[in-house]
């Protein structure tokens, strides 16, 4: 069976596998040929399957820059997407909301990212890569234009509200200062993380169109004294998740058309 949509379970959102029928679990690490410590709450499986009809291939888990692994590697699992059939990928992660507006449950529509040498660290297109000569990617309308329409119309068909911003990827691990997050806020940011834009960066070298979904798992706010701790995350992350599910099957059929 080959995949239509493949998609990316961030940190907390494991249980969205809960709604695809698996016909094939592996070891993402052995399948990739990757090695990385474990983290938390991470389970790093690659499940091929269906959802909502759609043939699907699924990471459950990811890899991180802040497990010490090149911006490459983080992004492997993307590069080999390439020629699996699938033209669509699903980004999906927990962020730390910037924007007051933003609560822990909320979702929100990536349209643009933060990635920058002093934010996050390289790129995922700085060899190895594949064999050959390096590509020059447009990042213009990556997170797809089309894409996100489906999405703020399946959103508005369930009821969902949808938060729709710009996600910018720090490396991690720690959290940032707040005046780290003032400085995000003033470039344009609505939400922070720790991936994503690595996997993003490739998906566009290898031709794939991309949904990108935060779920706020904090608030990230310089003003407030709040400090999130992974634990927060990952459980306020497991809360949203049938929320999250709810949307990326009603719009998975569309993504697959
Ligand atoms: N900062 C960085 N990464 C995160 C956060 C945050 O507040 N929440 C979830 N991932």
């Amino acid at each position: 069976m080959r995949p239509a949509v493949a998609l990316i379970a961030g940190s907390g959102l494991g249980g969205l596998a809960e709604r695809i029928e698996v016909v094939r679990r592996d070891s993402m690490d052995e399948v990739l040929g990757v090695s990385a410590p474990a983290v938390g709450g991470q389970a790093r499986e690659l499940l091929v399957g269906s959802w909502a009809g759609v043939p699907v291939l699924v990471f459950l888990g990811r890899y991180h820059l802040y497990q010490g692994l090149p911006a490459a590697e983080v992004a492997a699992p993307v590069r080999a997407l390439h020629g699996s059939g699938a033209r669509v990928l699903v980004v999906t992660n927990a962020a730390g909301g910037l924007d007051q507006r933003l609560q822990p449950g909320d979702l929100m529509l990536i349209n643009d990212h933060l990635f920058l040498p002093g934010l996050a660290g390289q790129s995922p297109l700085i060899p190895p890569r594949m064999p050959g000569p390096v590509e020059f990617v447009s990042m213009r309308d990556a997170y797809d234009p089309q894409l996100r329409e489906l999405t703020r119309r399946a959103a508005a068909e369930l009821g969902i509200s949808l938060y729709e911003g710009v996600y910018a990827m720090v490396a991690g691990p720690s959290f940032e200062t707040a005046a780290e997050l003032r400085m995000l806020r003033l470039l344009g940011a609505h939400a922070v993380g720790m991936s994503t834009a690595p996997e993003v960066v490739m998906a566009r070298a290898v031709g794939l169109r991309v949904l990108g979904l935060s779920v706020i798992t904090n608030r990230a706010v310089p003003e407030e004294a709040t400090v999130p701790s992974h634990e927060e995350v990952l459980e306020a992350g497991k809360r949203a998740s049938p929320l999250l599910a709810r949307l990326i099957e009603r719009v998975l059929p569309a993504l697959a058309a």
